[in-house]
């Protein structure tokens, strides 16, 4: 993945993505968008990973079939909205391993604070796939970011639905080898820190907390 921006456009996606931001829409329709939109988002994600192939038999001769290469792949969920993604892309990798990083905003100094990490070994060998719904100031990804470096990851890419400009650049100026893939770029953050228009706590509307 060369690009540091992806933008995921698939006619199913947006579609989707239209029915998520819907105020109306319920929260166990937000959690199944989500979970069905998690998927079609993996599969841009994930497009080029190492290939290699395996001498295997069909039923009317031997041939070389391409199967993934490397080590299994690392999803993280930056809690707790990541979690919405995590569901719907493990469907489609079962045997990606999975960590979690935990964060809140320290009230006075409004920047991130870890409460959590927990992540699979031998990160350095491994691609990792970070995921959180919102990309909004890119305090917390970042944060999350550098907690993964420090861990040992080389390969990353972040994985979110929506995208505010500000959080884009933010990302882009502290973590430039990390590619994002994301089904929408919105028109900005509001006073509050949310995304416009965006959809409202994304934790929230899939956890039903409000
Ligand atoms: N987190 C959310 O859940 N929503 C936003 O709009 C911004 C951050």
């Amino acid at each position: 993945m060369t690009e540091h921006l992806t933008h995921v456009t698939h006619p199913l996606v947006q579609h989707k993505l239209t029915l998520m931001r819907r105020k109306e829409t319920s929260t166990a329709g937000f959690r199944q968008l989500l979970r069905e939109i998690s998927q079609l988002l993996a599969y841009e994600v994930t497009r080029n990973l190492p290939m290699t192939t395996e001498r295997i038999e069909t039923p009317l001769q031997p041939m070389d079939a391409p199967v993934l290469d490397g080590k299994k792949l690392v999803l993280v969920s930056i809690l707790r909205a990541g979690n919405g993604l995590l569901d719907g892309i493990l469907e489609l990798i079962p045997s990606a391993r999975v960590g979690f990083v935990g964060l809140y905003r320290d009230e006075e100094t409004l920047q991130p604070v870890q409460y959590y990490f927990k992540v699979p070994q031998a990160l350095e060998d491994r691609m990792v796939i970070a995921v959180d719904p919102m990309l909004a100031t890119g305090n917390s990804s970042v944060a999350a970011i550098d907690l993964l470096k420090k861990a040992g990851a080389t390969n990353i890419r972040f994985l979110c639905l929506l995208a505010a400009p500000e959080g884009i650049a933010r990302m882009k100026e502290a973590h430039p080898d990390v590619p994002i893939v994301t089904a929408a770029i919105d028109e900005r953050l509001n006073e509050q820190g949310y995304i416009v228009p965006g959809l409202g706590d994304a934790g929230d509307r899939m956890f039903g907390t409000k």
